[in-house]
């Protein structure tokens, strides 16, 4: 008979007692007795957990005194949840063909509040059924939750992710921008630094892409079921190995340096978090990050191109542009910069 896993995650995520050993070794050294006490759990279950998160990258000391933690691994599923102040189950995959993908067999499932994380994808998907080539070292991630809104909200957790994108950058060094509707940029100087300076861009610097984001759904009109917001960061990889078109960069490449994975995806995970529960504070947050706002733009919706000055955004992600024929706005489409108005 097929092994029953209540929802798929249970299979991968930390669970509860694990989370606590790993606390009381943070706070080491603690005898193995002692912890089999203060857990309720026995002595070679102790054991068993320690040496599965030793599997699991984490450096764990042991002595006269008891076990201590001593490194945690740079990236990985457990590592992400470990200090996570964000109520997700983490699925962490060396490699796999999409997390989104995953992340929507998830939901078929009933699973929800859950971050599929990968270091690399073999077939990662991007916005109009393009590829998204996600190398090892990436930060390839999709979150699934159920917000209890209308379909027609659920555009704002794309900007909501955006803005957790942006932030966490900003954080690691890197003044990302965002571009309309889902977009993270860095404006790259002639001299190769990254500025969010629009003189910058002026005087050779270039805008070059950071972060997509895809996000999916199902439902009815008046209710989501689910939603997979889809977060492809360029993180520790070679710009040089990505696909040209989409003029990446790396935040590898911006810093000259690795970025420490583990708490940029923390960071991004715990911001969107925040948003999700108020999602009529995203528009704000989101125009202090755009960098399409006050800029000349060409947008191809689905119903043709509208040109303009791009002057707003309004919930829950309409992009608002003063045409030459009046002021219009637009849900979707393909945004290019032309120049700042
Ligand atoms: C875009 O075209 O800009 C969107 C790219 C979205 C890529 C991310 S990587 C994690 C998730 N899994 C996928 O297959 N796609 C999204």
């Amino acid at each position: 008979m097929a092994p029953f896993f209540p929802v798929a995650v249970e299979a991968t995520g930390m669970n509860e007692t694990r989370h606590r050993v790993l606390d009381a070794l943070s706070d080491g050294p603690v005898s193995g007795p002692a912890l089999a006490e203060d857990l309720g759990i026995s002595r070679s279950a102790v054991w068993k957990h320690v040496e599965a998160l030793r599997a699991a990258g984490f450096q764990i000391e042991s002595d006269d005194a008891g076990y201590s933690l001593a490194e945690v691994p740079e990236f990985g599923g457990e590592a992400v949840e470990y200090g996570l102040d964000a109520p997700f189950d983490v699925e962490y995959h060396d490699s796999i063909p999409s997390t989104n993908a995953r992340a929507r067999d998830l939901a078929a499932g009933g699973a929800e509040d859950v971050v599929v994380l990968a270091d690399e994808q073999t077939g990662g998907r991007g916005r109009l059924d393009r590829d998204w080539v996600s190398p090892s070292g990436g930060i390839w991630l999709s979150i699934l939750f159920r917000p209890d809104v209308p379909m027609a909200h659920a555009p704002v957790y794309t900007l909501a992710a955006a803005v957790a994108a942006t932030r966490a950058a900003r954080e690691a060094g890197v003044e990302a921008t965002i571009k309309w509707p889902n977009d993270v940029l860095v404006s790259v100087t002639s001299a190769g630094t990254s500025s969010a300076d629009d003189d910058d861009v002026l005087v050779g610097g270039e805008e070059r892409k950071l972060v997509g984001i895809l996000t999916e759904m199902e439902g009815e009109a008046d209710r989501v079921s689910w939603v997979v917001v889809g977060i492809g960061v360029n993180a520790n990889v070679d710009p040089d190995s990505l696909p040209s078109e989409a003029n990446p960069t790396s935040l590898q490449a911006v810093r000259g340096e690795t970025v420490d994975r583990r708490l940029f995806t923390q960071r991004l995970v715990e911001t969107f978090d925040t948003l999700r529960q108020t999602p009529e504070s995203v528009l704000d947050e989101w125009r202090e990050y755009a960098t399409t706002l006050g800029k000349r733009v060409r947008v191809e919706t689905p119903t043709g191109v509208v040109e303009g000055d791009a002057v707003d955004v309004e919930f829950p992600g309409r992009l608002v542009v003063e045409t030459d024929d009046g002021r219009q706005t637009v849900s979707a489409g393909d945004c290019e910069h032309l120049r700042p108005v």
